[in-house]
C-alpha cells in the first residue's frame, strides 16, 4: 500500500503533467512567436470594410495592422504597424465610463446608465425606448454620451480636458486629437445629438446634451496605436495600475466592474459569441481597434481599420482570438 506522502508526490505530478503552461510560465520566445504566427496568418485576409457613415475613416489604409501584448510587468511584445495610429473611436467608452466609476462610484453607473446587454446595434434608438428609457450600458453610443455628461466639471472645456487627461494616462502618454475625423463626424452628428435629446427627456442626463456629445465625439476621435491600446488594457488588466508607467489610474476596486460590461456588451450584440470563443472581456471601436484583456496578466490590442456588420474589426477579432487560444489564456480555462 502506498503511504500517504508518496501518493502526495504523485498526485502532484499528475497535475502538471496534465495541466496546460499558466500565463505566469508563458516564455517571451512562445510570446513573440504566437503573435508572430498571428500576424503573417492574418495579414492578407480581405474580409470586412472600413466603416463610412464617418466620412474620415473609409479614407484611412485599410492595409493597417498591428498587434500589441502588454503584460502585468510591463513587458511589451508587438508586430506589424504598432506606431500607426487611428481613431479611438468606442474603446473610449470604456476609459470615460471608468472615470465616472471613479468619481460616482460603481451603483451609480449601474442604476443611472445600467450594465446590461442591449441585443441591438451601437447606435440603437429603439432600445432606449425598449429599456424603459435608459441606455442599458456605457459601451453603446446611448451610454457613453450620459458616462460624458455625468464627468464632474464646471464647464466642457474641463470636461474634455478631465477625459484626455484619464485616456492619456490609461496610455501613458499624451494622447492627441484627430481633427479630420473630429471635423468629420462633429458636422454629420444628428443621430448622436438625438439620442442624447432623448436621454435628457428621461432625466439621464448629467450636462447639456448636445455639448455632452460634442465631447463625447471629441474622445472617440482621439489617437491611438495598438501599441498604446495595448497599455490601456494592461492598465485595466493589471488591477488599475499602469504597468509601464507605474502610476495608479483606477482604483482596483473598480477594475472588475469594467471588465463585467467589457465581457456582456464590449462586442456590442456579437458579444455572446466573442465570449465563448475566448472568454475575455473585449472592446471595439469603429476606427478599428480592439482591446481585450486577460484579467491580471495581460492587455492585447489590434489595429485593423476593415469591420463586420457589428461594427467590429474582423482582423483584431481574428488575430486575438488566435493569440488567446494558442496561448491557452481564456480566463474560463484557468
Ligand atoms: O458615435 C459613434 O458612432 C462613433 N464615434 C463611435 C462608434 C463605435 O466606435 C462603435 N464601435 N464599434
Amino acid at each position: 500500500m502506498l503511504n500517504k506522502s508518496f501518493k502526495f508526490v504523485i498526485s502532484i505530478v499528475v497535475v502538471f503533467a496534465f495541466s496546460s503552461l499558466s500565463a505566469a510560465e508563458l516564455s517571451k520566445e512562445r510570446i513573440n512567436q504566437v503573435l508572430k504566427e498571428a500576424y503573417s496568418k492574418y495579414k492578407g485576409d480581405v474580409g470586412g470594410k472600413n466603416a463610412d457613415y464617418i466620412k474620415a475613416l473609409d479614407i484611412v489604409d485599410s492595409k493597417i495592422f498591428g498587434i500589441t501584448i502588454v503584460d502585468k510587468d510591463g513587458n511589451i511584445y508587438e508586430t506589424g504597424d504598432t506606431a500607426q495610429v487611428v481613431s479611438i473611436q468606442s474603446i473610449s467608452k470604456v476609459f470615460t465610463a471608468a472615470l465616472v466609476m471613479s468619481e460616482k462610484g460603481s451603483k451609480f453607473v449601474q442604476e443611472k446608465i445600467g450594465v446590461n446587454a442591449t441585443g441591438a446595434a451601437f447606435n440603437s434608438i429603439i432600445a432606449i425606448e425598449q429599456h424603459g428609457g435608459s441606455a442599458s450600458n456605457p459601451f453603446v453610443n446611448a451610454g457613453a454620451i450620459q458616462s460624458t455628461s455625468w464627468v464632474s466639471a464646471k464647464d466642457s472645456t474641463e470636461r474634455w480636458a478631465k477625459i484626455s487627461a484619464n485616456m492619456s494616462a490609461y496610455a501613458g502618454r499624451n494622447l492627441t486629437l484627430n481633427k479630420p475625423v473630429y471635423k468629420s463626424e462633429v458636422n454629420d452628428n444628428k443621430r448622436n445629438q438625438a439620442i442624447s435629446k432623448l436621454l435628457d427627456a428621461y432625466g439621464r442626463m448629467g450636462s447639456d446634451p448636445l455639448e455632452a456629445t460634442t465631447v463625447y465625439t471629441k474622445q472617440c476621435s482621439l489617437n491611438v496605436s495598438s501599441h498604446d491600446l495595448a497599455v490601456m488594457a494592461a492598465t485595466l488588466a493589471n488591477h488599475g495600475v499602469n504597468p509601464v508607467t507605474n502610476a495608479r489610474v483606477i482604483s482596483a476596486k473598480y477594475t472588475p466592474k469594467i471588465m463585467a460590461i467589457m465581457a456582456t456588451s464590449g462586442l456590442y450584440d456579437n458579444a455572446g459569441d466573442w465570449l465563448y470563443d475566448t472568454g475575455a472581456p473585449a472592446k471595439s471601436g469603429v476606427g478599428g481597434g480592439i482591446i481585450a484583456i486577460i484579467p491580471g496578466e495581460f492587455g492585447i490590442a489590434v489595429v485593423s481599420p476593415p469591420l463586420d456588420s457589428y461594427g467590429n474589426s474582423v482582423r483584431a477579432q481574428l488575430a486575438i482570438k488566435y493569440i488567446i487560444n494558442e496561448l491557452d489564456l481564456n480566463p474560463y480555462a484557468q
